[in-house]
């Protein structure tokens, strides 16, 4: 689709005619830190619809992480609601998958073997797991490793392992948490590719938390950026751009000038609501024994 052809407006105004897969209401969550409550997330309210693709942004410490935690069931919420698909998150369920940064294949377990671990613990026959795991590989051009171990793994091919673990339970959501913030600049944009054909391809909406502006821009159909301290919706973004979308896109005058609005956005807040974490970074002490000889 080209610039000239895309129409937005139309484009939105189909997307918002989908029905909400996700929906969070006042979500707030609070954390103990010592004596005092701590509210990291306050009153989000989300409509994310069916097979939209959502970047969420913010600085650090905002609360994105703790965001897609309790999206996944992964931590209970201090209160309001979060529904998917009209249901009431009560805990992890295959039907949220997740990829988060730190790569958590198993080990111990074959490539083939992790990818059927959905399956077989969701009921599936050996052969079926094993059917469904090959196809998933296939998909994801790895099926020449099935048998390898993830230490033997580059990084960008276990994220690609680790996505195909989540799909192969074909959930009805993705949630990646910066996913390929640990890849080098070549394969992060590789895995972007890769990772827009596979939400082009298939019915999936996916929840993408990263602080990298130009992955976001890149990828999203709406971002949501927060703001720290405590962590609210600040903004949400429908991003007007064709797809599919390549790197060359980023020198286009539409990219940059969202680009900077987002920067505005992210950047502005930065000073002012910093993580207390990172307020309180400790000066470095001068070591008097350090030669600056080589
Ligand atoms: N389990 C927890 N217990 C106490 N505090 C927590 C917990 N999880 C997160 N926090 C606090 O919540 C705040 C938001 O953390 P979170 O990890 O969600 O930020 P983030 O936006 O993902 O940051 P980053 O961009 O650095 O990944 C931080 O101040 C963190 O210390
Ligand atoms: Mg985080």
């Amino acid at each position: 689709m080209t610039s000239e052809s895309f129409d937005a407006n139309h484009y939105f105004q189909e997307l918002y005619k989908r029905p909400i897969l996700l929906e969070t209401k006042n979500l707030c969550q609070s954390f103990q830190h010592g004596k005092t409550q701590r509210t990291v997330l306050h009153q989000i309210n989300l409509k994310i619809h069916k097979r939209e693709f959502i970047c969420v942004i913010g600085p650090s410490g905002c609360g994105k992480s703790t965001l897609s935690r309790v999206v996944a069931g992964l931590d209970p919420y201090s209160s309001g609601e979060v529904l998917v698909d009209g249901e009431r998150v009560e805990g992890p369920c295959p039907e949220r998958g997740m990829v988060f940064q730190g790569y958590t294949l198993f080990p111990w377990k074959t490539v083939k073997e992790n990818v059927m671990f959905g399956p077989l613990m969701r009921g599936a026959s050996q052969v079926a797991a094993e059917s469904s795991a090959r196809e998933w590989l296939s998909i994801i051009g790895l099926e020449k490793y099935e048998n390898q171990y993830p230490h033997q793994l580059s990084g960008g091919m276990k994220q690609r392992v680790a996505i195909a673990r989540a799909l192969v339970n074909e959930p009805k959501m993705l949630l990646m948490d910066e996913p390929f913030g640990a890849l080098d600049p070549y394969t992060r944009q590789k895995m972007q590719r890769h990772l827009m054909d596979l939400w082009q391809s298939i019915d999936i909406t996916i929840l993408f938390v990263t602080h990298d502006m130009d992955e976001a821009i890149l990828l999203a159909d709406r971002i949501v950026v927060l703001k720290a301290n405590p962590g609210e919706v600040k903004e949400i973004i429908e991003v007007h751009l064709p797809r599919p979308r390549t790197p060359e896109l980023m020198s286009t005058p539409e990219f940059k000038q969202l680009r900077a609005h987002v920067d505005e956005l992210v950047h502005a807040q930065e000073e002012e609501h910093l993580d207390p974490a990172l307020q309180r970074l400790p000066e470095i002490p001068r070591m008097t024994q350090v030669s600056h000889q080589k």
